[in-house]
């Protein structure tokens, strides 16, 4: 399980109703999720991507944000053994595009296109070249059969058109937002089809919610820094395949506590590659950051560089929590994706402010049409 290396004054009382706020919200769907996980759902997930790996050397995964670090991070972690994953529709550069048109090549290949809202412009403009790949290599029908579709159940561009094009489709859950998602079909598809062994990340998930009080101690430590004016929180991986676990990181708690003028700013380094580059200011820049260690088990080398950057940056006087994870592999990722949930819900509560919602993105999305419609 878990483990934190601090303790902090917690207000218990209060720690429950926040506890039980999260649970009864109508978007912490993903708080009670890996305890009641629909059999039919996970059975229909598995049966999809056992399909994929029969037809396909390439499964092609589309969508932004929420609807694609949490897999990405998992996958690019664990290098599983399973179909080729390309990602698509997460920037609008062309040339990204054509990199992945170019990585798919000759190859078979299917699509898994996630959308919540099913209008999202990068994935769509993808989704849109992506199809049109498809049906030219397969025609029309084969094509329809290689497209997966993770979508609202009942609305949406994309929504109507898997249902008008017969396209298999799962559901993201009403109650669950975009970065809450990645143990939904958002991300259980893709990883299963990847070869992830979700059985163990669900379970891994389902372990930590079962034990609270680590999550409540990070939650309060975090808030409890950030009163006193540390601005920053800095993730820290001795493990470089998890870059893109620290990009799910940055998006929750970004998305999560970044409102009202609220928020801990998200950084991120890997060592002991940044010890070489934004070494110098975590040791001796300016002290508005804190610097949480996640822990993977390692080889002994690894171990004395961890200790090495701990006493050196605790001596720089840096406020360093260490989080130790278990295992490297679907259990220990199940863990820490329950644990980073609930204790950034947590922390978000504490500063007052919704943790499931996200405005400012929504701007972005609202301007940019604005001006495409202007054109
Ligand atoms: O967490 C969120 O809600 C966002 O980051 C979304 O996941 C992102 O904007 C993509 O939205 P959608 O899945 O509707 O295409």
């Amino acid at each position: 399980m878990i483990t934190v290396n601090f303790e902090t004054e917690i207000n218990e009382k209060q720690a429950q109703e926040i506890l039980s706020e999260i649970m009864a919200d109508p978007m912490g769907g993903w708080a009670s999720l890996p305890n009641n996980f629909d059999a039919g759902e996970l059975a229909r997930i598995k049966q999809a991507a056992a399909k994929i790996q029969e037809d396909s050397e390439v499964l092609v995964c589309i969508g932004i944000g929420g609807s694609y670090l949490g897999h990405r991070a998992i996958i690019e972690a664990l290098r599983p053994k399973g179909v080729e994953i390309v990602y698509a529709g997460n920037s609008l550069s062309q040339r990204e595009l054509l990199n992945a048109l170019n990585e798919v090549g000759e190859k078979d290949f299917s699509v898994n296109v996630i959308s919540k809202s099913g209008t999202t412009l990068e994935p769509a403009l993808a989704f849109n070249v992506f199809k049109q790949k498809l049906v030219e290599k397969y025609g029309e029908e084969e094509a329809a059969r290689r497209i997966y579709a993770t979508t609202d159940a009942e609305k949406g561009t994309l929504h109507d058109e898997a249902v008008a094009k017969g396209y298999t489709r799962f559901v993201v859950p009403d109650n669950i937002g975009g970065r809450y998602s990645v143990l939904t079909a958002v991300g259980l598809l893709p990883l299963a089809a990847a070869g992830v062994d979700i059985d163990q990340l669900l379970l891994g998930a389902k372990e930590m919610a079962g034990n609270v009080q680590p999550m409540i101690q990070y939650g309060w430590m975090r808030y409890g820094l950030s009163k006193r004016g540390y601005d920053t929180e800095v993730f820290a991986s001795f493990e470089p395949s998890t870059m893109y676990f620290n990009e799910w990181l940055k998006q929750l708690f970004g998305e999560s506590e970044g409102k009202n003028r609220q928020g801990v700013f998200p950084a991120s380094v890997i060592y002991s590659t940044d010890l070489h580059s934004l070494g110098q200011f975590m040791q001796d820049g300016r002290r508005n950051l804190w610097e949480t260690i996640i822990d993977f088990p390692t080889d002994e080398m690894n171990m004395k560089v961890v200790e090495a950057v701990k006493r050196a940056h605790v001596a720089g006087g840096i406020p360093v929590l260490t989080l130790e994870v278990p295992s490297f592999d679907e259990n220990g990722f199940g863990q820490l994706i329950y644990f980073f949930e609930m204790s950034c819900a947590i922390s978000a509560k504490l500063m007052g402010v919704n943790p499931f919602d996200q405005p400012g993105v929504e701007a972005y999305k609202l301007e940019l049409k604005k001006l495409l419609e202007a054109k």
